[in-house]
């Protein structure tokens, strides 16, 4: 049996942003082809299924959660399926792998497309659910299938067409409100490895002048309104650096939410309240969480 239940994982240790009390359960699919599995054993455990990657673009609350993480154990390496007609490199990718590996893997061989994806921390299958993006580039365009599993219908190969997907958003068409993203296969192209690395670095270099990487965040807490900047917002507001409770906006950019290290959940939802009401009445837009509050 390759499904592993443990009890009560804390979300606090297993989100970037360091907050959230502890779930019901785990379950940890070791490799995705046991997938068919974990209907019976979801079904067992009568709490709420929610797939969880590297925890990154997370607000969990400071209690107990009825929920059941479901996660994927790492280990698969990516595997190049041959070329599609338009030459590009095929890679069947598991769900449980780190992006930033997967960049760093492609650029050593010369295989371009993920470099403005660079130091997005998410798994493959957290960055798929949620169509991670930067710099122009979502990871959506990069996709030319896509392995999921649903109660309904068990894992499944799904083709373009299959899904629709936006700005933070992919939605498997015809699929339960719990899926989980098992893989993925990317079309990449053929480049220099030099060159490939040089954008990777780019990105990155560009990356730690504009966003806190080393500290404890969720990334964008906002998402930006059509045609204009949540983060711009919220500066000419005054929120960079704003600290409620031990949470933040960061100094360095105002629409990443820290954790000081002493921070809670009932402070983070807010200082989110404030920054949303101050927007609204100085520009009148609502702003959207883009971050995920569980439960
Ligand atoms: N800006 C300010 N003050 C700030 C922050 C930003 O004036 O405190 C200005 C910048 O100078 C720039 C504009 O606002 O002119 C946009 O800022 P930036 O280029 O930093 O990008 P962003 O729109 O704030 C988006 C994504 C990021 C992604 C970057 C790079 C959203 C909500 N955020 O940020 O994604 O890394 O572009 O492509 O779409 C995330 O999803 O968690 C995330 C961090």
């Amino acid at each position: 049996m390759a499904l592993k239940v443990l009890p009560g994982p804390k979300l606090s240790e297993r989100t970037t942003l360091r907050l959230g009390g502890r779930a019901r359960a785990e379950v940890v699919l070791e490799r995705a082809e046991d997938a068919h599995a974990l209907g019976e054993a979801l079904a067992g455990l009568e709490a709420r299924p929610f797939a969880l990657g590297w925890g990154s673009n997370l607000l969990a609350r400071d209690q107990e959660m009825d929920l059941a993480i479901v996660s994927l154990a790492p280990g698969e390496e990516p595997v190049t399926a041959g070329a599609d007609d338009a030459g590009r490199t095929l890679l069947d990718v598991s769900g449980a792998m780190m992006l930033p590996r997967l960049v760093n893997w492609a650029a050593a061989r010369g295989l371009s497309g993920l470099e403005p994806l660079a130091g997005i921390p998410g798994t493959v299958g957290g960055s798929v659910a949620m169509n991670a993006g930067s710099y122009g580039r979502e990871i959506a365009e990069l996709l030319v299938s896509v392995r999921i599993w649903d109660a309904a219908e068990g894992p499944r190969e799904l083709a373009p067409g299959q899904w629709s997907a936006g700005y933070r958003r992919f939605v498997p068409l015809g699929a339960q409100p719990f899926w989980l993203a098992l893989g993925a296969r990317l079309a990449l192209t053929r480049d220099d490895p030099q060159a490939v690395r040089a954008r990777t670095d780019e990105t990155l270099a560009r990356k730690k002048a504009t966003q806190p990487v080393s500290a404890a965040t969720c990334g964008c807490v906002f998402k930006n309104p059509p045609g204009a900047s949540a983060g711009r917002m919220l500066d000419e507001l005054g929120f960079k650096g704003r600290s409620l409770g031990g949470m933040s906006f960061s100094p360095m950019h105002a629409n990443f939410l820290v954790n000081e290290g002493r921070g809670s959940s009932v402070a983070a939802l807010e200082l989110l309240a404030k920054a949303r009401a101050a927007v609204q009445e100085r520009f009148g837009v609502a702003l959207e969480l883009e971050v995920r509050v569980l439960p």
